[in-house]
């Protein structure tokens, strides 16, 4: 029987790597403008940076972390996420040594989540950390620049949710306040939040039983409990993003479900994806670096999915070039000339096709035909002894000689052309 991918890992194939692509190419042009320098991390580390950062008591880190040990017995993981990565980098290179560190990462993160339209146990991100920088303005600009880039995409439909989830001074206030609350409720909340009030009360306000939502409905609120360095940082973050012409929506439930945030933080959400709605995600995390053994590192930060950004835009190939096809009607003279006119093309940065057998005009139309071809040049002893070749519109069906010398002139101009068309 024929061996099939594990479930919940995705080839990417070649209809949609095209718009893969794009989306890599726009983001690090935007990016790039904005400041930011690419970073590759490796894709194992050890699993005790991500239960220290993450959270030993979030989902990801309690049943979703594809965790083993390796000949010696060290304990290490597939990374989920790109930040804590990012962190451990920051601080083992002494980035801090410069004013900001603005990075940015694409690559596959792996979580063992039950698969999903939208939700896979192998994914990629595309994420962009700014380690070193307290103000609201920056936290304002990074949002610019991803939404930016949504808009760059031509993506419709996106709604930017943001919410304060506090400092280390206002937080633990908030947390009595709620486990409190819930502790009157318990009954009502689902088995998993009835655990977590005591560990980790926030996560029951992002609950997705409707039994919980209910329960938490009218609860207290985390924007109301805010110190006052927290709340004047929501506030101008609030300004920033209007000023750059942002409205995005107070989501006072939303808590995000890794525990490194304090202040800032945010989900971008896109319609006609179920479930798995959220398309990025981040927010501040300033205690993050010392957390780790760094130096005291205010730091902002993102990540977009981008197979649900894909998805969103509709998952096709929207990039693909437009192909040629050389048929070759012959050995020798023929083989000589025709292989260097297609050298030639693919040198100036045509996509050329070509038949590797022997087949005859009939099948080799054929070919050209099922692999898309906008043109096909036919090329055969009679026609170099008449010094042309036959050019063949496939759209048009039209066919007409050019002369040799002029080939690779005219299909240009038919080529950009079409595109312009199109
Ligand atoms: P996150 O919310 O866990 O945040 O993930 C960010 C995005 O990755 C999600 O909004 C979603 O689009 C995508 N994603 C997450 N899990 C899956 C999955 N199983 N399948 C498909 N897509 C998925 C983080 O990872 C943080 N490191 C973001 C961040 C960067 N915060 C600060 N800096």
């Amino acid at each position: 029987m024929a061996i099939k991918a594990i479930r919940g890992f995705n080839d990417i194939l070649p209809g949609e790597t095209g718009l893969w692509a794009r989306i890599e190419e726009e983001a690090k042009r935007i990016f790039g403008s904005y400041g930011f320098s690419e970073i590759r991390i490796p894709v194992v580390e050890k699993t005790e940076l991500f239960a220290r950062s993450i959270g030993e008591t979030t989902d990801i880190v309690e049943k979703e972390m594809y965790t083993f040990s390796d000949r010696k017995g060290t304990s290490l993981t597939l990374r989920p996420e790109g930040t804590a990565p990012v962190v451990r980098a920051y601080i083992e290179h002494q980035l801090h040594a410069r004013p900001a560190a603005k990075l940015y990462y694409m690559g596959p993160m792996f979580r063992y989540e039950r698969p999903q339209k939208g939700r896979y146990r192998q994914f990629y991100q595309i994420g962009a950390e700014v380690l070193g920088e307290a103000s609201p303005l920056l936290d304002a600009e990074v949002l610019e620049m991803l939404m930016l880039l949504f808009q760059r995409l031509e993506l419709q439909g996106v709604a930017l949710n943001i919410n304060s989830l506090g400092c280390g001074l206002c937080r633990p206030r908030y947390k009595e306040r709620l486990m409190a609350f819930l502790e009157e409720r318990r009954e009502a909340l689902c088995e998993n939040c009835r655990r977590r009030i005591d560990e980790n009360p926030l996560r029951a306000l992002d609950c997705k039983s409707s039994h919980c939502i209910e329960a938490t409905d009218g609860g207290p609120s985390i924007v109301d409990h805010l110190c006052v360095e927290c709340r004047d940082h929501f506030e101008a973050v609030r300004g920033h993003l209007s000023r750059s012409g942002l409205e995005p929506l107070i989501n006072p439930r939303m808590v995000r479900g890794l525990d490194y945030y304090s202040k800032t933080a945010f989900e971008i959400t896109g319609e006609g994806l179920g479930a798995q709605n959220t398309v990025a995600a981040g927010g501040r995390y300033d205690g993050l670096v010392k957390e780790l053994g760094g130096p005291d590192t205010p730091c902002f930060g993102f990540a977009i999915g981008m197979e649900r950004l894909a998805l969103l835009l509709g998952g096709g190939d929207s990039t693909e070039g437009a192909l040629v096809f050389v048929a070759l009607l012959g050995g020798g003279e023929v083989e000589d000339k025709g292989g260097s006119i297609i050298k030639d093309l693919r040198s100036k940065g045509v996509a050329v096709e070509r038949d590797y057998g022997d087949g005859g005009l009939k099948a080799q139309m054929k070919r050209a035909h099922k692999m898309g071809a906008s043109f096909v040049v036919i090329i055969g002893e009679d026609e170099l002894a008449r010094g042309v070749v036959a050019l063949k519109d496939m759209g048009a069906g039209t066919q007409r000689d050019v002369p040799l010398g002029e080939i690779e002139e005219v299909l240009s101009g038919a080529l950009s052309s079409q595109r312009a068309g199109s």
